[in-house]
C-alpha cells in the first residue's frame, strides 16, 4: 500500500519519494519505474533471503540478473563495485537498464555509483531496507565507494530514478541497527523541526516498538526535512551551508568511531553520543538553554544510547583525532551547533578549550 509521495526536483529532472507497507507487492510501484527490458539487482547476503524473492515478483516481465554482495561496510569498495561492473558489461546490459539497490546505505551507495558509472550513467532505484538508508541515504543522490584512505572518497551526485520506502522491512532489522537509524532520524527533528522534536519525544515509545503507523509517519516528516535540505543545497557547496547541517554531531561521531576502530559502535549509535556533545557545547558557548539540553538527553537516554564515553576512547584521544580533522583553523573547529532545538548553525570559531572540557565531562572514571 503507498501511503505518502514526495517529490524531489535537482538539476536533471525529480523523482518521487514512495512510503507505504510491502510495496513489491504493487507491481507499478517497481515495475512502471523501469525503461527498458533489463534489470540487474544488487543486494547482500543478509538482505537476500529476507526479500529477494518479493523484489522479484514485481520483475518478472523483464530480464533480470542479481549481484549478491557480502555484508558489510568493507565490502562497500573498488573490488565489488567491479563486481557489478563486471556482471553488466559481460552481459552486455544496455543503456536503458535499471539497477535497483536493495538493501541499506552499503548497497544504496555502492549500486548508486555503480548506476552513475556504467555507460555514463544508466536509471537506478533505490528500495532502502534500513532505517538509516530510509530517512537519510537513499535520498539526495550521494552515491560512494570507500577508498583504503577514507570512507566514501570515490564517488559522484547521481540521484535515484525513485525511491521505495517500505517500512515493513524495518521488523527484520536488529536492534542496534534499528537504533543506529533512529538516531538520524532524531538528528533531522533537532536540525531542522522543533514540533518533529516534540512529536518525537510523545511518540518515543511507540516508535521503540516499531508502531508500523507511527514510524511511517516519522519516516516522512524525516524525509520531508531531507528533502528541503536537498532541494536548497544538492551540491552541498560550501557557501550556502545547508547541506553540511546533516552532519550534525557527525564530526564527534566520526571521532568515536575511528578511536574506538570502525565497527565497534554502530555509526548512528557515535552519531547519538556526538549530538549530545556538540548540545552540551552549545550551552557551553552560550548559544543553547539548558532545558533544552536535558530534553536532548532525557530523549536520548529513553531511546537507550550510551551517553558515556567507553573505556578505551578517552576524550584525549578525542582531542587529538578532531585537531587532525581538516575543520581545524587556527586552533579553532568548524562545527555544527544548536541554536534552539529545531535550528542548527555552523559555527566557524569553536576554540578547542571549549571542545575539550565538553569532552573531559564524557570519559569513564
Ligand atoms: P548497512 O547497509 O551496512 O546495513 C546495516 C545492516 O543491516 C547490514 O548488516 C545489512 O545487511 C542489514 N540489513 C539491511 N536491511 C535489513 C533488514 N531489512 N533486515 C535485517 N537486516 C538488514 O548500513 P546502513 O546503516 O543502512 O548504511 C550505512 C552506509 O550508508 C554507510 O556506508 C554510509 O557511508 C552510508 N551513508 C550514505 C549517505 C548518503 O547520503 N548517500 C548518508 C548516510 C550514510
Ligand atoms: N551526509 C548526508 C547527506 O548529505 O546526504
Amino acid at each position: 500500500m503507498i501511503e505518502q509521495k514526495l517529490n524531489i526536483t535537482h538539476r536533471t529532472g525529480s523523482y518521487t519519494i514512495f512510503i507505504g507497507e510491502n510495496l513489491f507487492g504493487i507491481k507499478e510501484a517497481l515495475a512502471q519505474q523501469i525503461a527498458g527490458s533489463h534489470v540487474c539487482v544488487v543486494t547482500n547476503e543478509t538482505v537476500k533471503p529476507l526479500y529477494l524473492d518479493a523484489c522479484l515478483t514485481a520483475l518478472t516481465q523483464f530480464e533480470v540478473e542479481v549481484v549478491v554482495l557480502p555484508d558489510g561496510e568493507q565490502y562497500k569498495n573498488f573490488t565489488y563495485y567491479n563486481q557489478v561492473m563486471n556482471l553488466l558489461c559481460e552481459k552486455h546490459y544496455p543503456r536503458d537498464s535499471t539497477l535497483i539497490a536493495l538493501g541499506g546505505g552499503v548497497i544504496g551507495d555502492l549500486t548508486g555509483f555503480a548506476a552513475a558509472t556504467y555507460q555514463r550513467g544508466v536509471a537506478y532505484i533505490q528500495v532502502p531496507t534500513t532505517l538509516l538508508s530510509q530517512v537519510d541515504s537513499s535520498i539526495g543522490g550521494k552515491t560512494a565507494i570507500n577508498h583504503a584512505v577514507g570512507k566514501n572518497l570515490i564517488g559522484a551526485f547521481y540521484p535515484p530514478q525513485v525511491v521505495l520506502i517500505d517500512v515493513t522491512t524495518l521488523a527484520t532489522l536488529s536492534q542496534r541497527e534499528y537504533l543506529s537509524g533512529l538516531a538520524e532520524l532524531i538528528k533531522a527533528a533537532l536540525i531542522a523541526d522543533a514540533e518533529f522534536f516534540i512529536w518525537i519525544e510523545q511518540h518515543i515509545d511507540a516508535l521503540l516498538k516499531r508502531d508500523v503507523t507511527i514510524l511511517k509517519q516519522a519516516i516522512m516528516r524525516a524525509c520531508q526535512i531531507k528533502q528541503t535540505i536537498v532541494m536548497r543545497d544538492e551540491l552541498e557547496t560550501m557557501h550556502n551551508h545547508c547541506r553540511i547541517l546533516l552532519n550534525f554531531g557527525h564530526t564527534f561521531g566520526h571521532a568515536i568511531e575511528q578511536v574506538l576502530g570502525y565497527g565497534e559502535w554502530l555509526h548512528g549509535e557515535a552519531v547519538a553520543l556526538g549530538m549530545h556533545m556538540a548540545t552540551c557545547l552549545s550551552q557551553d558557548l552560550g548559544l543553547l538553554d539548558q532545558t533544552s539540553v536535558q530534553r536532548v538527553y532525557a530523549l536520548l537516554e529513553r531511546a537507550g544510547y550510551a551517553l558515556q564515553l567507553p573505556v578505551g576512547a578517552s576524550s584525549a584521544n578525542l582531542i587529538q583525532r578532531m585537531r587532525h580533522d581538516k575543520k581545524v583553523y587556527s586552533n579553532c573547529l568548524n562545527l555544527i551547533l544548536l541554536q534552539r532545538i529545531g535550528t542548527a548553525v555552523v559555527k566557524s570559531d569553536v576554540p578547542m578549550l571549549a571542545l575539550q572540557s565538553v569532552l573531559e565531562r564524557y570519559s569513564a572514571h
